[in-house]
């Protein structure tokens, strides 16, 4: 970072935006294996959210690796830089006074807490979509389990690529045991109980 770039303080608060909002921004950050049941869920709670009123947005590993992170593969650098720059732009639209939900394999511990550290206490919410990857492989929603164990994808988390599962998560969801609806209604109860919203 060069020195040569200072700081500008808004007028605008980060406050006065949550508060013209009416709610308390917070990301949920979503961590699982392919096919775990981030997206889904991410999104069932999204729309679960935003049918309450609140304004929300949502972030996802294959529509942000369309765009923003385009230039970016899976090697561990890579995935790396991925979450670096998820974290920055969450954080960004918590400072404009929305709740995020951002869906990524996020695969390593360190890349998490670089981003939890970007948040005020309590603002990160880590959620361990804790599904055991013989039902994610026999979901395979989009084949690439199948390519993995062929060995037609390199580096493919849970097969050639480590995932380290999150030590102390706020949130842990087995979406084989659990519905979307049942999974959702948790992390409402979870965002009731911390007073996120009401
Ligand atoms: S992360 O590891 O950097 O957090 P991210 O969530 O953005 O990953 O992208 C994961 C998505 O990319 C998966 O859902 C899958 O559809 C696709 N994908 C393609 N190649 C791989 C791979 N080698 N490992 C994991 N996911 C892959």
């Amino acid at each position: 970072m060069t020195e040569d770039i200072v700081w500008h303080h808004h007028k605008v608060s980060r406050a006065e935006r949550a508060s013209s909002k009416k709610q308390k921004p917070c990301l949920l950050w979503f961590t699982g294996l392919s096919g775990s049941g981030k997206s889904t869920v991410a999104n069932a709670l999204d729309v679960a959210l935003f049918e309450r009123g609140y304004h929300t947005f949502l972030l996802d590993g294959d529509n942000v690796r369309h765009g923003l992170c385009k230039d970016l593969g899976f090697s561990d650098k890579d995935r790396e830089e991925n979450i670096r720059r998820i974290g920055e732009v969450s954080k960004l639209f918590t400072d404009a006074g929305l709740i995020v939900i951002s869906a990524f394999i996020s695969p390593f511990n360190a890349d998490r807490r670089m981003v939890r550290k970007l948040f005020p206490a309590g603002e990160f919410i880590e959620v361990f979509m804790d599904t055991p990857i013989q039902a994610c492989e026999q979901r395979d929603p989009k084949g690439l389990y199948e390519k993995a164990r062929r060995g037609d994808i390199k580096n493919f988390t849970g097969i050639d690529s480590p995932y380290e599962a999150p030590e102390r998560p706020e949130v842990r969801i087995d979406s084989s045991t659990s519905s979307v609806e049942q999974c959702v209604d948790a992390l409402i109860a979870y965002l009731v109980h911390r007073e996120l919203i009401s």
